[in-house]
């Protein structure tokens, strides 16, 4: 799935400031989504499965999508839970989970329910949010509200696992970019090519992807999907203030999956964190 040619070119640009998450905004995406970034694999399977067998399950995958994660963790024998507020990327969830050895179907258990405001009657040994997910709150209440809820469903010594980008210099850098997939769309064989448009936003931090995907279907016929979603960008030290201030003690920090040490070069920036109140064996009151 490497790109064959990339070309530069200049979309209509949205200011950042007018744009946010809808909630429907990944509802166009399932099929592409899956073609883009296939099921997890090697380093990032391998540090999401050691997560949960050193801090134990069941594990539950903030902004689930398709599966992309969590799929393959069942598969290793996990018990594995995913919330998230688009329909359209959940029943894509279910219908692999559908294709699945009975016993691995059974450990998966997806919903629709938003990040913000989840709720479960069990506890989590390690709830996590991979690939920028979190980035996705963008306002400060939505940021509270998620971590009350993140608060609420760990057990006494669970984790919150956070994988996000690590901002630099370049993600200030307004940016637009074509590419054509060397390898056609497995199920409808369409030829995909990719417009992305980059924006930050200096005031907010925020950084805007509009994204236009052209499906060149074998019978002639283009299809257009238009996808969008805004990041809220962190430098490392606002990211783990921010959850400090929300009563989470940073355990460990990487740079990338492989666990090496974060530094201000790391393309990736990993967060372990555990509630504050909980500290030896004891939940302070
Ligand atoms: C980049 S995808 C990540 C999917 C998956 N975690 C992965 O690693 O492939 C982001 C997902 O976040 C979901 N999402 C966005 N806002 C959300 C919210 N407030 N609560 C739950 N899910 C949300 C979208 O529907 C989308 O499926």
């Amino acid at each position: 799935m490497e790109p064959r040619n990339r070309s530069r070119i200049r979309l209509a640009r949205t200011p950042v400031s007018k744009v946010d998450n809808s909630s429907s905004s990944y509802d166009a995406m399932p099929v592409i989504y899956d073609f883009e970034y296939p099921e997890c694999v090697e380093d990032e399977l391998d540090f999401w499965d050691a997560m949960l067998r050193e801090y134990g399950g069941p594990g539950l995958e903030l902004a689930v999508g398709t599966g992309r994660v969590a799929i393959p963790l069942a598969g290793r024998g996990h018990e594995v839970y995913g919330v998230d507020i688009s329909q359209p990327m959940l029943d894509r969830a279910m219908s692999k989970r559908s294709t699945l050895h009975p016993a691995t179907r059974s450990r998966l258990h997806f919903s629709r329910q938003d990040m913000r405001s989840f709720s479960f009657d069990l506890r989590f040994g390690v709830i996590y949010a991979p690939f920028n997910s979190l980035l996705l709150l963008t306002s400060e209440p939505d940021f509270t509200d998620c971590m009350s809820a993140v608060a609420r469903h760990l057990k006494d010594r669970g984790v919150f696992v956070i994988e996000a980008f690590a901002m630099n210099e370049d993600d200030t850098i307004a940016d637009s970019e074509a590419l054509t997939y060397l390898d056609n769309e497995p199920e409808s064989g369409a030829t995909v090519t990719r417009r992305k448009d980059y924006s930050f936003d200096p005031k907010t931090k925020c950084a805007l992807s509009e994204l236009s995907f052209t499906l060149e279907h074998p019978n002639g016929v283009e299809e257009e999907i238009q996808f969008h979603y805004v990041l809220q960008l962190y430098e490392a030290d606002e990211l783990f203030a921010r959850l400090r201030k929300h009563g989470f003690d940073i355990k460990q920090v990487y740079g990338n999956l492989r666990r090496d040490k974060h530094s201000p070069n790391s393309q990736s920036l990993i967060i372990i964190c555990g509630r504050s109140d909980f500290i030896d064996g004891a939940t302070l009151t």
